[in-house]
């Protein structure tokens, strides 16, 4: 397994009027070369910030005070090439290198369709835009991949529209070759998401950030979705990072998963293991919600026991822990659990698994 990202020791506060929201709390994960991470946590425990940070794209009052994410960048038209480790949180989050990444190295489907897709813009012309910047073709014509960079050209306009009703009709849009020229305020809320997915996919970004994409859409076009990005694993080599609340997706889809609970990284494991071998009483819950291991469910995750603390007044100690089934008192309430690897690969923070 090859590492394409590896996020060290990540935090990220927000400094708001009532205080300070510590968002991610010393996160640690690697992403590798083809495979999929999938992520999950109640709402609110720094899932999409984590996302965003890979990105260079904390929004404001956030800010990364210490941590560092770095990216195994190799050409991705040239293959046999040379890899640069890049600390991304050391980028101008306004600089060319970043932008150069975004999109097409890293691509992300944002969690909220609306706001991210561009309305005086047709969705032809938003596809072609990324394809005329991140997407290069074989010279020879007909194949889909070449052997070398020198055998690799731009994309013309013609190609580009194709290209673009082609992803369109992939993605599951009825008549691409007429919604090619329709404007994102002609379209559905399930249709902006769609030419969102279809923008991130025609890059062929080595990494693919997946937040809640499928969420707004029905169970017969996320089916197709999640096939097409399995599709484009397999030909472009890509790795999914994929956050959802569902947890039969993440089942389904996900390689490795890394549960997070309040900011922190409370588990994390190979998905078999996870779902078959919980040992956090955190995940034990949430997979309770799943009604049959590798069966889909539409529901998010079921309700656990008591609130979610106020992230401005965080419990001592474990900060689960006024929720926690398997609460020590005295201990659970005082001591900050440590990262602690229980079985090879298999991590957790919680006192049931460190000597105390
Ligand atoms: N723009 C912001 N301003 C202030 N605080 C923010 C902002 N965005 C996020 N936060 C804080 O960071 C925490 C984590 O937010 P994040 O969006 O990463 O949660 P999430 O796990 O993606 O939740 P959801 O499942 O609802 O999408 C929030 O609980 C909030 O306290
Ligand atoms: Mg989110």
């Amino acid at each position: 397994m090859e590492p394409l990202v590896e996020v060290k020791n990540l935090n990220v506060e927000f400094d708001v009027r009532d205080g300070i929201v510590h968002a991610v709390d010393g996160v640690s994960f690697t992403v590798h070369r083809g495979r999929t991470l999938g992520v999950i946590g109640e709402s609110g425990c720094g899932k999409s910030i984590t996302a965003k940070t890979i990105m260079q794209m904390v929004p404001k009052p956030g800010e990364i005070t210490s941590g560092e994410v770095l990216f195994h960048y190799r050409d991705k038209y040239d293959p046999e090439g040379d890899i640069e480790v890049i600390n991304i949180t050391n980028l101008d989050p306004d600089g060319r290198r970043i932008r150069k990444i975004r999109g097409g190295e890293i691509g992300m489907i944002f969690q909220e369709p609306m706001s991210s897709l561009t309305p005086v813009y047709t969705s032809g012309t938003l596809i072609g835009e990324a394809l005329h910047l991140h997407r290069l073709v074989p010279k020879t014509v007909g194949e889909e991949m070449a052997q070398n960079i020198k055998e690799y050209r731009h994309v013309t306009d013609e190609e580009a529209r194709e290209i673009s009703i082609e992803m369109l009709r992939k993605v599951g849009i009825p008549k691409p070759e007429q919604r090619v020229d329709s404007y994102a305020h002609q379209l559905s809320g399930g249709q902006r998401q769609r030419v969102m997915i279809a923008i991130a996919l025609s890059c062929r970004p080595a990494m693919l950030i997946a937040d809640e994409p499928t969420t707004a859409l029905d169970v017969s076009i996320e089916a197709q979705i999640l096939d097409l990005m399995a599709d484009l694993q397999e030909t472009v080599d890509m790795a999914i990072m994929f956050i959802t609340h569902d947890l039969g997706v993440i089942a389904e889809v996900a390689d490795e998963i890394v549960v997070m609970y309040m900011g922190k990284q409370v588990e994390t494991a190979d998905a078999t293991e996870l779902y078959y071998n919980p040992l956090h009483p955190y995940t034990r819950a949430l997979l309770k919600s799943i009604p049959q291991i590798g069966k889909r469910s539409t529901q998010r995750l079921a309700s656990i026991k008591g609130m979610v603390p106020d992230p401005f007044n965080l419990p001592s100690g474990c900060v689960f822990h006024p929720r926690c089934p398997e609460y020590m008192p005295g201990k659970c309430d005082r001591i900050v659990p440590k990262w602690t690897e229980v079985e090879e690969g298999h991590y957790a923070r919680c006192l049931l698994y460190e000597e105390v």
